[in-house]
């Protein structure tokens, strides 16, 4: 990391600022339709320190920053896609009024960018406590989701859904990550759901990274919007469309709502599944909403379906692409024996 001494004003007006990645175990590609989602923080975090700037402006450094910084889509004048996300939440802490000074932000992680895992709501909620923290003021953890999702949508150019946010908000980056979150997207609560002992959750990463401004992300949710309003319905109640409504749509935009009204329905099984200790039946939906996501969504790669084949090969209850799709991870779920 590199050290900002020729721009810090005094060395006590430095504040750190903290938080997790989280990993979708199941319910993609809904949160923008006000859909039910289950994500988990992963035990990886953003921890992000700050310092006031003696010299008037914003500086952003990170561990990324040199050989990395062309592979994370440096595409404006040199501003690398990472600075947009905490410069866009240091924008929009000052919009609401809170009097963030001129400061120096170093980033490092351990949150694998642009894999599925949320490192850009990792970056954009640990910026926000390390500022608020600087000014010893504090949000709520909606606040701070909605905040960030705001910086997202209009500074880095992401019109994403309230999951990635939301859960990372809500998180404790010092404490252990064994729950899920039920996450309502249309109404904006949740509740913890206890994974059962004998489950255990891997991540696999395909090695091969998506950019979700590359625009196959938004041209998804246009699909998803267009779906809605074809079948003039709000958005968050497409998932409620009959299997005519869905028949009566252009075949694109069918598959499209297809996926939306079958995922919930497999977030609502999977939930019921967790809560009665089923884990075949948990495992089962999980290559239910990977074959939607491939075949319906189109948002699944080659490499990622052959992690998703060979882990069931190798007897896992049940794997999954997770996240914005296009490369990533694959979610895995396998039973404890008992002897592990
Ligand atoms: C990205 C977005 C989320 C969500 C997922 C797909 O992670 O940031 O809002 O849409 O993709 O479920």
């Amino acid at each position: 990391m590199r050290v900002f001494g020729h721009v810090l004003a005094r060395p006590s007006e430095i504040a750190v600022g903290c938080a997790n990645g989280r990993v979708n175990l199941i319910g993609d590609h809904v949160d923008y339709a006000g859909g039910l989602v289950l994500p988990r923080a992963t035990r990886e975090t953003t921890t992000v320190a700050i310092a006031m700037a003696a010299d008037g402006s914003d500086h952003f450094t990170s561990e990324w920053v040199g050989e990395l910084v062309d592979a994370l889509e440096s595409d404006v004048a040199g501003d690398a896609s990472w600075e947009r996300y905490a410069r866009g939440v240091l924008i929009e802490l000052r919009a609401r009024g809170i009097m963030v000074p001129p400061m120096a932000l170093a980033v490092v992680s351990d949150v694998p960018v642009g894999a599925g895992l949320s490192s850009s709501a990792a970056l954009e909620i640990a910026v926000a406590r390390a500022a608020l923290a600087l000014v010893g003021m504090e949000l709520t953890p909606a606040d701070l989701a909605l905040l960030a999702q705001r910086a997202e949508h209009l500074h880095a150019g992401v019109p994403c859904g309230i999951m990635d946010q939301w859960c990372v908000a809500h998180a404790n980056p010092c404490a252990a990550q064994h729950d899920a979150m039920l996450l309502d997207c249309a109404q904006r609560t949740h509740e913890l759901i206890a994974l059962p002992m004998n489950l255990r959750i891997e991540v696999l990463d395909s090695g091969i990274r998506h950019a979700l401004r590359d625009g196959g992300y938004a041209a998804r949710r246009q699909d998803v919007f267009d779906a809605a309003a074809r079948l003039a319905r709000p958005v968050e109640e497409l998932a409620r469309a009959s299997d005519a409504e869905i028949a009566s749509l252009p075949a694109q935009l069918s598959r499209r709502a297809r996926h939306v009204v079958t995922e919930v329905a497999r977030v609502r099984a999977a939930v019921h599944a967790l809560r009665n200790n089923d884990l075949a039946g948990f495992g089962a939906l999980l290559q239910a909403s990977h074959a939607s996501l491939r075949d319906d969504f189109d948002v699944s790669t080659p490499e990622v379906d052959r992690i998703v084949e060979m882990a069931l090969a190798r007897g896992a209850l049940g794997a999954r692409m997770t996240g914005g799709g296009f490369g990533g991870c694959v979610v895995v779920a396998w039973k404890l024996d008992g002897r592990e």
